[in-house]
């Protein structure tokens, strides 16, 4: 088969390797792509928010059999439902099952009718009414814009000041744009053992008949150790997390993975490909922090170095809703992403930056904001460079990322240094 993967960013580098060990895939193509994608793939520069263009290229490249669309942006504009109609085979939800992600009022909707735990919320279109409940409710609180806003429309307020300030740049200043129309005011939830609560990324296949949680992650949001600065698209992430049990996955599993299933099921919106679920550990038990509709960046580059099964055989058995016939199984050991940034990341950074690497050991580079310019490899994106290591143990697989770090670098680099130590105590 020949696959193509739309994306820019490491998530696609990381499933185009896993798509290399295939035996099922021949060629490998990606849209835009990177300098990373480039080495294993044909990058094709095509828009893909264009549903249009996407389209005319597919027509036009019959040889290419499946597309795997991972980005949010492209999921929520119904690039998979275009492909679709020209008879094309895809992974990845269609557009009325990617607003499980596009739109936090939906989810918080769908949860509560469903009876699926998550923080208690309410949804506003109107300023006045958001505010009346924000001050009725008081602080700490969370205020979420309802639609995509690169991981920057969630702000936890821990005082009514900041609540009132942050309502307003939503939904009067417009920060959010149109993400912000509407804005979800949710209950602040409390972890069982840290503050801020511990929380896990547990990705799973679904076909819409069978769902399969696969192996867990920890991401680290912030740009600096410690949990301290700015939020970003994410600065590291670490597999499995430490605080899994049997019984968390049970829980999860039957409490709330097959309880969404079914709910978009039920509301006629049934959702196949990667179903991404952002939970925090509660004294309450585990709860819905989020649902992203795809493969989450890093996670992914964690992830799927543990999987053995063959990818694109999952991929197919999704598409053709036969999951339930697919044993998927899992490496033992850790796995640790350090995300190399630009300077200033995620404010401004300059792009352009020559990048050296030299030694690396048994890791993985994986690319993110990277490109040839003149035939040297430079910077081009906020987030630059995934270092992914394998040990026994997270503590093995961070030693060895982090030696592997010290032979990259260009002017600015930046990274944390704490990646994989959170959550030690379990
Ligand atoms: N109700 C909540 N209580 C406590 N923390 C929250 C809550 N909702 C979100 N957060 C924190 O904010 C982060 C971002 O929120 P999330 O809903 O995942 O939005 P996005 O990833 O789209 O920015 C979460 O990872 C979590 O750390
Ligand atoms: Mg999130």
């Amino acid at each position: 088969m020949n696959v193509l993967v739309i994306g820019n960013g490491g998530r696609e580098h990381a499933i185009l390797l896993a798509l290399k060990k295939s035996k099922k895939v021949d060629k490998l193509y990606c849209m835009k792509g990177n300098a990373g994608t480039a080495e294993i793939a044909e990058n094709v520069n095509v828009d893909f928010m264009d549903a249009e263009a996407v389209k005319a290229f597919a027509l036009a490249n019959q040889q290419i059999d499946y597309y795997v669309v991972t980005p949010d942006d492209p999921l929520a504009a119904g690039i998979v439902d275009a492909l679709e109609s020209i008879g094309k085979r895809c992974f990845g939800p269609r557009k009325n099952a990617a607003i499980i992600e596009s739109s936090k009022a939906f989810a918080k909707d769908l949860m509560k009718k469903y009876s699926i735990p998550t923080a208690k919320s309410a949804t506003f279109d109107n300023y006045g009414d958001a505010l009346e409940y924000v001050r009725a409710q008081g602080a700490p609180i969370v205020l979420k814009a309802d639609g995509l806003a690169l991981g920057k429309g969630v702000l936890i307020c821990k005082t009514l000041k900041e609540a009132e300030e942050g309502l307003k740049e939503i939904m009067l200043d417009k920060t959010f744009g149109k993400a912000g129309e509407k804005v979800v005011v949710e209950e602040c939830m409390r972890g069982l053992k840290y503050d801020p609560g511990e929380e896990v990324s547990v990705l799973a296949f679904t076909d819409g008949k069978t769902i399969v949680p696969m192996i867990t992650a920890c991401d680290h949001k912030r740009a600096q150790d410690g949990d301290r600065g700015l939020n970003t698209g994410g600065m590291g992430t670490f597999s499995p997390c430490p605080f899994w049990t049997d019984e968390l996955a049970s829980e999860v599993l039957n409490n709330i993975m097959i309880p969404t299933m079914n709910a978009m099921n039920a509301e006629g919106r049934t959702f196949k490909g990667c179903l991404y679920f952002g939970l925090m550990r509660t004294p309450d038990g585990m709860k819905v922090v989020e649902y992203n509709s795809r493969f989450g960046d890093p996670e992914t580059q964690v992830v799927l170095p543990m999987l053995k099964t063959d990818l694109m055989e999952i991929f197919e058995a999704v598409t053709d809703e036969r999951l339930a016939d697919v044993d998927i199984e899992w490496e033992s050991g850790a796995c640790v992403c350090v995300v190399l940034a630009s300077g200033g990341y995620p404010l401004a950074y300059r792009k352009g930056e020559e990048i050296k690497i030299g030694d690396v050991g048994d890791c993985t580079v994986i690319h993110a904001g990277t490109a040839i310019k003149d035939g040297r490899l430079v910077t081009n994106g906020g987030r630059v460079l995934n270092v992914v290591a394998r040990g026994i143990d997270v503590e093995e697989a961070r030693k060895k990322a982090y030696a592997a770090v010290k032979n990259i670098g260009w002017k600015g680099m930046q990274y944390r240094t704490d990646i994989g130590v959170k959550y030690r105590e379990g």
